[in-house]
């Protein structure tokens, strides 16, 4: 069994980035600048954004954190991401998920300017991404792809099954595996809430992503031996630790991985390898953006 090292692949990755940043300001030009904003006070998504905060620091990118409180309009929302698209020091930004329940999600992110979308949220990078196309695609089916890709795990001809149909990840990362290209070329199953008999999809499967976000929800007699396993759950559960909570993933860890030829752990799987893969997307933004 070989574990698929998130932490270690981010930290490479991240290096990469802090080299071509190094490059870049040797030259005499400005670093890279990633802004995020965060609407109220969700304890999680405070934790989310400062890692990414702090990840650019690492990397030797700029970066801008605007805190804005939980009473605001929608329609002040729209204006800061007006503010933003046309901020030409801000290579790319996030608007961080959920938002409150009083604004409508899709109408933000469908104001964010797909050059800035470094979230690939935006329905024309989610086109593009779907056609093949050069684009930002969302940093956790792109950080999945890329574990995949650094540790040389066959997925041509494989059946992946993947648990959960979210616009984040359980789609995206269904179409970039069904994809002619490497890693991808696998016959794909998306099951969801509705399908029915869900082990015996599992059972089959060489590949299972797993975006569901119920603790220890795939057990051992639900997957084949050999199988590939990609834990995206991050679930807080109570327990009596200092921070109050441990981070607990779909797949129950100790029996799945005896079974598994690659498994991602959580924490320290799927989890780091976004916030590297959202690095990733500002560099490419900062590159096309200089262009025009
Ligand atoms: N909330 C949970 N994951 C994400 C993400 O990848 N991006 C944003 N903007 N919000 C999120």
């Amino acid at each position: 069994m070989i574990i698929l090292d998130g932490k270690k692949t981010s930290n490479d990755i991240k290096i990469e980035i802090s080299e071509s940043v190094k490059e870049i300001v040797a030259k005499g030009s400005r670093p890279p600048h990633l802004a995020a904003v965060i609407v109220g006070d969700d304890g999680a998504s405070l934790t989310y954004v400062g890692s990414k905060v702090r990840a650019c620091k690492k990397v030797g990118f700029e970066s801008t954190l605007i805190k804005l409180p939980k009473s605001i309009s929608e329609n002040e929302l729209l204006e800061k991401v007006e503010e933003l698209n046309n901020d030409e020091k801000i290579d790319g930004y996030i608007v961080q998920l959920p938002l409150p329940k009083h604004i409508d999600s899709q109408k933000i992110l469908m104001a964010v300017s797909p050059d800035k979308d470094v979230d690939g949220f935006h329905p024309t990078n989610f086109g593009k991404m779907t056609l093949g196309l050069p684009t930002f695609t969302s940093a956790t089916p792109y950080g999945i792809m890329e574990l995949l890709k650094r540790y040389k795990v066959e997925t041509s001809g494989k059946h992946t099954v993947v648990i959960g149909r979210s616009d984040i990840v359980g789609r995206p990362i269904s179409i970039l595996m069904s994809q002619k290209s490497d890693p991808g070329n696998s016959t794909v199953t998306l099951a969801h809430s509705r399908t029915k008999n869900i082990n015996d999809l599992t059972k089959q499967a060489d590949i299972i992503i797993s975006a569901l976000g119920v603790p220890n929800f795939i057990k051992a007699d639900m997957v084949k031996d050999g199988v590939v396993v990609i834990d995206v759950g991050i679930t807080r559960v109570p327990d009596n630790s200092q921070k109050g909570y441990k981070i607990v993933g779909d797949v129950d860890y100790e029996n799945v991985s005896k079974k598994s030829s690659y498994i991602t752990p959580v924490p320290g799987g799927v989890g780091p390898m976004t916030i590297a893969m959202l690095l990733m997307n500002c560099l490419k933004s900062y590159q096309e953006l200089l262009k025009t």
